[in-house]
């Protein structure tokens, strides 16, 4: 089969075009035949192996995972013998990290759910990662509720464009920070306020918020407090990609060191894959409240390009691959 080979950290010129074995699922796997998959800055750290300080997570002297991708919807071609829920022909979407730039993945049952059926394969390929992020930010972390005030800066972007509709389902009031090119976008997905960063400082309006959900990270702990009521909650949700050891470390140890003393929630969290909540997005899909915005598609070996693309930090909505 085709792939995207990796086999050293750095830029995406690392990246290689090359035909590989097919994968052979074992009992509880599934064997998909992957139609389409995205890019996240998550990809992106693998990548790189940035920060430095994650390498034992990525993998010390080199990428752990060969075939980089998460995110893959697909067909299912076939199944181990311990595999229940899907069967061969099945259109079926999730997460990974078996590796899904490539024509086939073998991925575990549980990371499997029916594709939505209103959605092509890109449109699906766009959701897994970027939306249980989206959906945890705003109802675990966040625990949002009707009538609530949240800001999402980074509205625009692959877990933006889905906060802003998860937000507006959970019945919050949503105002999106966005450059000026994604003003309009960031409307019609639902946010009721849209604040143009070039233009105007979120932090310095007069207006509180129950939830900062903060995609970007730009703007310093004391900044983001000004605009939380006083037990609102700042949700750290970016990895700072510009601090090549640490990423968003020190950041984030600031802010646990000063959370315990003051009355508003300073927090962070990583997003988990999980069964029920690939299923909890499907609903809100083929409910018609949660749509994917596509910002634009590569072929398969074109993978190197999409990361060039992703890496200027201005995707609006999610960069997918075709395969
Ligand atoms: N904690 C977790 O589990 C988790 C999971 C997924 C992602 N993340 C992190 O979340 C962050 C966002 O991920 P993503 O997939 O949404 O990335 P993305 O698709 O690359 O989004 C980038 C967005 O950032 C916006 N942006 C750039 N500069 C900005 C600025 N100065 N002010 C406001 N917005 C600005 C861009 O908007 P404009 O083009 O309009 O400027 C763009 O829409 C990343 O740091 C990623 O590592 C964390």
């Amino acid at each position: 089969m085709k792939a995207i080979i990796i086999d050293r950290y750095g830029k995406p010129d690392v990246l290689r075009f090359e035909e590989v074995d097919k994968p052979v699922p074992d009992d509880h796997e599934v064997l998909v035949r992957v139609r389409a998959s995205s890019v996240n800055p998550y990809d992106w750290h693998y990548l790189t192996g940035l920060p430095k300080l994650f390498r034992p997570a990525f993998g010390v002297f080199r990428p752990k995972y060969r075939i980089l991708g998460a995110d893959l919807a697909g067909q299912v071609e076939a199944i181990g013998k311990d595999v229940t829920r899907v069967r061969p022909g099945d259109e079926v979407y999730g997460q990974t990290t078996a590796g899904t730039y490539a024509e086939y993945a073998t991925v575990a049952e549980a990371e499997l759910a029916p594709k939505p059926v209103n959605l092509t394969f890109e449109q699906a390929a766009a959701v897994p990662l970027a939306g249980f992020t989206a959906l945890q930010a705003i109802r675990d972390q966040g625990k949002v509720q009707p009538g609530q005030k949240v800001l999402i800066n980074g509205a625009s972007g692959g877990v933006g464009t889905l906060a802003v509709q998860i937000a507006r389902s959970f019945g919050a009031e949503v105002t999106g920070v966005c450059s000026t090119s994604n003003v309009d976008m960031v409307r019609s997905i639902g946010a009721n306020h849209v604040i143009d960063y070039t233009r105007d400082d979120f932090t310095s309006s007069s207006q509180l918020y129950n939830l900062v959900l903060d995609n970007v990270g730009n703007r310093s702990l004391s900044e983001y407090r000004r605009i939380l009521e006083p037990k609102g909650t700042y949700l750290a949700c970016h990895g700072q990609p510009e601090n090549r050891w640490l990423g968003p470390l020190w950041f984030l140890a600031r802010m646990s060191v000063l959370s315990p003393f003051v009355g508003q929630k300073l927090t962070a969290f990583v997003a988990k894959p999980t069964t029920e909540d690939l299923h909890a997005l499907t609903e809100l899909i083929e409910a018609g409240t949660l749509t994917p915005v596509v910002d634009r598609a590569y072929p398969l070996r074109e993978v190197p390009d999409a990361f060039r693309y992703l890496e200027r930090w201005h995707a609006r909505g999610k960069v997918v691959i075709t395969i």
